[in-house]
């Protein structure tokens, strides 16, 4: 039997806060004119200080999972696109399925760059196609306000903050995820990159005084790049689905530039008509555009059912990817009703009460542990006694010369080593 990952549920999720084009003009160099001409851009949503990755995710997530009509219960695995992270550790991922109490959910987070949300698709789907999950919960969200360096003009105005989120669910009846294409290209990595606080470059004073934990971009390689591979991706993703280029209903494309996604649509010879485009509202938000972008289309009557839509990206690694997906479901889809909601509301908040509670049993238990577990108390086993078997003749290990820093070659220490330890640094002493 074929099984099928349908998307079944989608949700987005945008920080209130607006900034335009002529807001950042007042703190930078730079023009409403130039960012629109160059990219098309006109503001971005930006996180408050209360909200983070795991916060706009949860949202998505939220509304995904209700729009499918799927408890939080009944997911397989949780999966997060960004390199906008909470923390390095924990993963985006267990966070926000501990928010959702999906409590029977696996959860891990994927950066492929602007790519990531096509990169966890693809594996989203895979695992469905495979039988190891029946539903699956992809969410691409980023707080890029927190890694753009606000003093650089040619990156600052590009990024904003959001999150978008689908729910995948096995189904037999062909459909879904067609095809997925995915490439990387890491000699091109330094185009746009983080160079500070992985372990090539850990976070000192100095990595931070010099601006090293913030996006730094060849925007002209990175442009070029895109104009490359964006249409021969979703190409080779619409023959692989076996779907003609003609057959393509809705192009959906990373929300990074108009000018790049213009050509892309060139390329494949596709009417302005069928391609979707709302960077004008959001700039990139990297992982969340594509899915932020198709929940505005549904929103705008733009999707139907049995339609094909194709969605690429590409970004940092450099990566890039497209697949396409059969719409299978009716819109616009119906508002649940108010109690509904309200059952809703109160699960989510039972969640947290839940995840409170197995906070402080892990304290409880942590406490006990310390007091019940005392170090053993250590008694020296006796010597055997050498039995009288006969003598041996016992073969004297080669003598081994001294390395020059007096420790044995064989990189053993002798006995003599302990004088010849180096002396203390000052900041030892
Ligand atoms: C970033 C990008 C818009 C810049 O456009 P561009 O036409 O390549 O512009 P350049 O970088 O060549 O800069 C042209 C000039 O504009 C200036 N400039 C850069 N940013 C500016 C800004 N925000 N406002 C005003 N001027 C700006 C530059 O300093 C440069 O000035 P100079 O000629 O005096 O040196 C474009 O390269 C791009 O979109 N690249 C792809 C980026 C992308 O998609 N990244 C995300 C990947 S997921």
């Amino acid at each position: 039997m074929d099984l099928y990952a349908h998307i079944v549920g989608w949700g987005m999720y945008a920080p209130e806060t607006v900034v335009t084009n002529n807001d950042l003009a007042k703190i930078i160099n730079t023009s409403d004119a130039w960012i629109r001409s160059r990219t098309g851009i006109r503001e971005r949503h930006i996180a408050n200080e209360k909200e983070s990755t795991v916060t706009l995710a949860t949202r998505a997530a939220k509304e995904a999972l209700d729009r499918a009509r799927i408890r939080p219960a009944a997911v397989d695995l949780v999966i997060v696109a960004t390199f906008t992270p909470d923390y390095v550790l924990p993963s985006t991922a267990s966070l926000v399925q501990n928010e959702l109490g999906a409590r029977h959910a696996g959860a891990f987070d994927v950066n492929a760059g602007c790519t990531g949300f096509i990169y966890a698709l693809s594996m989203a789907s895979a695992m469905i196609e495979a039988g190891h999950a029946e539903v699956v919960v992809v969410v691409g969200a980023e707080t890029l306000s927190r890694v753009v360096d606000w003093q650089d003009r040619a990156t600052c105005v590009l990024f904003g903050d959001g999150a978008g989120a689908v729910v995948l669910q096995a189904g037999e009846d062909p459909g879904g995820v067609l095809s997925t294409v995915l490439g990387s290209d890491g000699a091109g990595g330094n185009h746009l990159i983080i160079p500070g606080g992985g372990s090539r470059l850990p976070a000192t004073p100095q990595t931070v005084a010099d601006r090293q934990h913030f996006i730094k971009m060849n925007g002209p390689e990175v442009f070029k790049f895109a104009t490359r591979v964006m249409g021969r991706a979703a190409k080779e993703a619409v023959e692989k689905g076996n779907v003609r280029l003609e057959d393509i209903d809705l192009f959906i494309p990373h929300q990074a530039n108009a000018r790049i996604i213009k050509s892309a649509a060139k390329y494949l010879k596709l009417n302005p008509d069928k391609v979707y485009q709302n960077l004008q509202k959001y700039g990139n938000t990297s992982s969340a555009s594509i899915p932020i972008a198709l929940c505005e289309a549904i929103a705008e009557g733009r999707v139907k059912d049995n339609d094909n839509l194709v969605l690429v990206g590409f970004g940092a690694g450099l990566t890039w990817g497209a697949t396409v997906v059969k719409w299978g479901l009716p819109v616009p889809y119906q508002q649940r009703q108010w109690w509904y909601r309200a059952l809703r509301s109160m699960h989510y908040r039972w969640a947290k009460i839940v995840a409170k509670i197995g906070w402080l049993l892990r304290v409880l238990e942590s406490r006990m542990a310390h007091r019940l577990l005392r170090p053993l108390e250590y008694e020296p086993e006796p010597e055997p006694e050498a039995p009288d078997a006969p003598a041996v003749e016992t073969i004297a290990p080669p003598e081994v010369p001294p390395g020059a820093n007096g420790r044995a070659s064989n990189g053993h220490a002798s006995n003599g080593d302990a004088a010849k330890l180096p002396e203390p640094t000052i900041e030892q002493k």
